[in-house]
């Protein structure tokens, strides 16, 4: 039989290779997982009853990169009881960079928090945006290093607005964006966090004054009709996740940009839910940098077509 080729063996054994590989890609939890959260208060008192811990560290646990926002923690101690319940938990190490306090009333000092694995993603630059009277919180800004993603270098810019003045906050975005791409030659910048975005605080009239949806060069990933609230009453995409240009674009995966509604997730009633925020997490999922999950599918394709051919011209 002539179609049956020395090389046939080799190219089923491909096949199934690949296979099995796309299986497997796409049965464990691959790519790299961003989340933002706005934690309502987190403090020393939240951080002390046992029931929320265990639920943060559950849904902190999924993420590659946690913002947390409404952190009230000036001597570290919260974050740090945090630290040690996710470093109990699962077999990464999670560590933590965080702005300092910022606000303008002793009562409402609020820190960004970053959690991160430090098995897989480096801290490589730390920027506080300092310019006065342009955020009631001043954007952190943190620079990332990770081979496991395919945008290897990228930043991340917090923002909980004012909500009185979410219009003008989001729009100044740009100009932290200016200073910080520059700052590290580096344009793969998403924004996120809680802007009051939505409902009373933006309407579809403002969008024209915030540089962030008339350049567009900037993809807004979670929709104006997304719900980021955990009550029933409310119904506002208030935490949004926006990044700056094709690279960073291309480097998502697709349709991963989500609400992770814990309540749904873990069986809690919404009054569980709101003990930890009135808010649900955000989150997107980088694309992986594993070249082979990577060329796959080229590997399946080629090989079928090359069986293919060797059938056919035997015939
Ligand atoms: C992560 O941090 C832990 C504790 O500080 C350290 O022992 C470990 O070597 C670090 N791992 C990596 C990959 O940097
Ligand atoms: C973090 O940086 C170290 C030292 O440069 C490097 O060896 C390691 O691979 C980096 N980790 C990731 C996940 O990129």
């Amino acid at each position: 039989m002539r179609w049956c080729s020395p090389y046939l063996p080799l190219l089923l054994l491909v096949l199934l290779l690949s296979l099995l590989t796309l299986l497997v890609g796409g049965a464990t939890d691959s790519g790299f997982r961003i989340c933002a959260y706005n934690v309502q208060k987190f403090n020393m008192e939240k951080a002390s009853n046992r029931r929320v811990m265990h639920t943060l560290t559950r849904i902190l646990s999924r993420c590659d990169i946690s913002l947390l926002q409404e952190v009230m923690d000036p001597d570290g101690k919260a974050i740090k009881s945090l630290l040690s319940s996710l470093n109990r938990y699962d077999d990464y190490t999670y560590q933590s960079v965080s702005s300092k306090s910022l606000g303008n009333s002793p009562s409402d000092m609020q820190q960004y928090v970053f959690i991160y694995r430090n098995n897989t993603v480096n801290v490589t630059g730390q920027h506080q945006y300092q310019k006065e009277q342009s955020f009631l919180r001043e954007p952190f800004a943190v620079q990332f290093q990770s081979k496991k993603t395919a945008i290897k270098n990228f930043i991340l810019v917090p923002l909980h607005t004012d909500p009185r003045k979410a219009v003008q906050e989001i729009d100044r975005l740009y100009d932290v964006f200016e200073e910080v791409s520059k700052k590290w030659k580096n344009m793969n910048v998403m924004f996120l966090g809680d802007f009051h975005a939505s409902c009373a605080y933006l309407t579809r009239p403002d969008k024209k004054n915030i540089r962030l949806f008339t350049n567009s060069k900037f993809s807004w990933l979670i929709g104006d009709k997304v719900d980021t609230t955990v009550s029933d009453e409310t119904n506002c995409a208030y935490d949004r996740i926006v990044v700056y240009g094709k690279d960073f674009l291309k480097a998502i995966s697709p349709f991963s940009t989500k609400v992770f509604n814990f309540a749904k997730e873990f069986k809690l009633t919404k009054t569980k839910a709101l003990e930890l925020s009135d808010h649900l997490p955000v989150e997107v999922k980088l694309k992986s940098s594993a070249p082979l999950l990577q060329t796959t599918p080229l590997l399946i394709l080629l090989s079928v077509s090359v069986i293919v051919q060797s059938f056919l011209s035997a015939l």
